[in-house]
């Protein structure tokens, strides 16, 4: 898994998502602490960056599900969790192991697959 650096911990808002790794992820502060998550929302699979972090939980910006923000768990369904990578910080730095990027998808293949899942009833 590479390494990306995500800058110094004290410039990351407390208040919300950032987006991280050309948008694969998105990073969260609580405190002096961050994590990472797949920038994904189990819900709809909707990005969560720029979803606001308050009391220590994210809402995902597009219907508003919950998730505490330092596991990944989904409020009053805590075993659904938000997929992580592992985050330490170096000095200050906030350094993120990220999967490879995948292939691209057009956006026509990205409409199929959900239009697939929502024809199974996942969607
Ligand atoms: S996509 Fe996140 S709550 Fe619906």
């Amino acid at each position: 898994m590479p390494t990306i650096s995500a800058g110094a911990v004290e410039d990351l808002p407390a208040n919300r998502c950032v987006e991280i790794g050309d948008g694969r992820a998105v990073l969260v502060r609580v405190g002096d602490q961050a994590y990472a998550y797949r920038n994904e929302c189990l819900h709809q699979a909707s990005p969560l960056a720029g979803g606001l972090i308050k009391d220590g939980v994210i809402t995902c910006p597009l219907h508003f599900w919950r998730y505490e923000a330092d596991t990944g768990a989904k409020c009053g369904e805590p075993e659904l969790r938000l997929d992580s990578y592992p985050v330490r910080i170096e000095s200050g730095t906030v350094l993120v192991e990220l999967p490879e990027p995948g292939p691209s998808r057009s956006m026509r293949e990205m409409m199929l697959d959900h239009a697939r899942d929502w024809d199974r009833g996942d969607g």
